[in-house]
């Protein structure tokens, strides 16, 4: 057989294994795993090298509306050509459905943004509105076209749905075969304990972190498990950040409530107290739920490593701390309310996990390779095309060099904000060479081919 690309030498890694074979790729897809292969376009010299499934990132925001006057950093150009230099080959931002707009039509408009992307995607549909034209018609029919996953929020007065709204949208998921992700916040908690800031003029970055307590999260998260378990629909818990949260997990899980839960990198190396950053730096460590303390980041390693967590999401969600001119959004610096929510960390959640959990010994390749890749894919109907290294699967493979040290700098990385909450975090391990279907992306520290990223259909190979 006469192979595209061989990828020769390498050690590969999946979610069960870890082995030494060459790869053999033809019309995007893997054709053959070890064994005699000589006849290629182009042979690639992996040795000292890992071959990893692609990277899938299930939880990104690309250009998605901010609220007035805010504009998220990152398109789908650059949040893919990001996403992409952090070794991902596929990733899954959220269809926002604004209020009193229709889903489908919003829908429609999100993937012509999408045209253009370099690494494959997938969408979530976000329900702020669950009327009946919505619940009735719109989300059925875009289930049954495959976006078989649905998300909701517990938090942002612009957005939340209450138990009610959540209710239903979840029998409407139930019944036509998607997933619920829900944000577990309780806005209620929250606003009274901001109002109590505001009162006290405490109105700067820090009191993000305080207003949104763990005992915040904890109840929205037995909450959102208490109204999947009544309507028997499979739930993801979205960015755990702490232990009493874990447990509400656990224990529903326990009583047989169908859960994948997930967790971001922010919540294994940032704290609240980065939020106290001089010269309102603390700004650049807003996100929801809000990066905690010591205590709760061992406690979210212990989910990574026990199997509670599935997935290892970036959460992604880019916005500017200055603007062109250097100016900094007034609204925020009058108040911690008023900054955007959200952090950038599409290229850098799988150095991050890789160094601090695998290179530190925390877990394995095969564990890194489910938590970053293979869960993804199966919790998102994408598996086995997506997410692993098997024949007839696509060919996305990050050959990853296990060896290299960098200090993450913000000037180095793809996306478009101005910062990285990550500046100056030293790792061990970063992507080299990304491969989409079989065609080189990312080569050499540029990017080597443009905007071959296309849906990938939900649902099966
Ligand atoms: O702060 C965050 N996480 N912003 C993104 C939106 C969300 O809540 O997932
Ligand atoms: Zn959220
Ligand atoms: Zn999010
Ligand atoms: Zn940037």
């Amino acid at each position: 057989m006469r192979y595209d690309l061989i990828i020769a030498n390498g050690t590969v890694a999946t979610a069960a294994d870890v082995f030494k074979a060459d790869i053999g790729i033809r019309d995007g897809r893997i054709v053959q795993i070890g064994g005699e292969m000589d006849d290629a376009t182009r042979v690639i010299d992996a040795t000292g090298r890992y071959v990893l499934p692609g990277g899938i990132d299930s939880h990104v925001h690309i250009a998605q509306p901010s609220g007035p006057g805010i504009v998220m950093a990152d398109d789908f150009d650059s949040a893919t050509r990001a996403a992409a230099f952090g070794g991902n080959t596929t990733v899954m931002p959220f269809c926002l459905q604004e209020r009193g707009q229709s889903l489908a039509a919003t829908f429609r408009d999100y993937r012509e943004k999408a045209k253009g992307a370099h690494v494959d995607f997938g969408f979530h549909m976000i329900v702020t509105d669950p009327t009946p034209q919505v619940l009735g018609q719109e989300l059925p029919a875009l289930i049954a076209e495959g976006q078989r996953s649905v998300k909701v929020f517990m938090t942002y007065e612009a957005m939340r749905l209450d138990d009610a709204g959540i209710l239903a949208t979840m029998e409407v998921a139930r019944r036509h075969g998607a997933k619920v992700m829900v944000h577990c916040e309780n806005e209620d908690v929250i606003a009274f304990l901001a109002a109590r800031a505001a009162e006290a003029g405490d109105i700067a970055p820090r009191a993000h972190a305080t207003t949104r307590p763990v005992a915040a999260e904890r109840e929205a998260t037995h909450r959102a498990l208490t109204l999947a378990e009544v309507v028997d629909v499979p739930i993801v818990i979205v960015h755990v950040s702490n232990g009493a949260a874990i447990d509400e997990i656990a224990r529903a899980r326990a009583r047989g409530v169908n859960i994948t839960a997930e967790t971001c990198p922010q919540y294994l190396v940032l704290q609240a107290d980065d939020l106290e950053r001089d010269n309102w730096e603390g700004a650049k460590f807003v996100c929801s739920p809000p990066p905690r303390d010591m205590v709760e980041q061992q406690n979210c390693w212990r989910g990574i490593q026990t199997g509670l967590f599935d997935l290892f999401s970036s959460d992604h969600c880019p916005f500017r701390y200055e603007d062109d001119q250097g100016k900094r959004n007034p609204a925020g610096l009058r108040s911690f309310r008023h900054i955007p929510n959200g952090i950038p960390g599409i290229e850098t959640r799988l150095p991050i996990l890789f160094s601090e959990g695998v290179m530190k010994g925390r877990i394995d390749l095969t564990r890194f390779v489910a938590l970053t890749s293979t869960n993804h894919a199966r919790t998102y109907d994408m598996y086995p095309r997506k997410g692993t290294i098997a024949i007839g699967a696509d060919a996305d493979i990050t050959i990853w060099d296990p060896q290299i040290r960098r200090t993450i700098r913000h000037a180095e990385l793809h996306d478009a904000a101005d910062y990285s909450p990550y500046e100056g975090f030293e790792v061990t391990g970063w992507p080299e060479t990304v491969i989409l279907r079989g065609i080189l992306i990312v080569e050499g520290g540029t990017m080597t081919a443009r905007a071959i990223g296309t849906e990938v259909p939900r649902g099966g190979s």
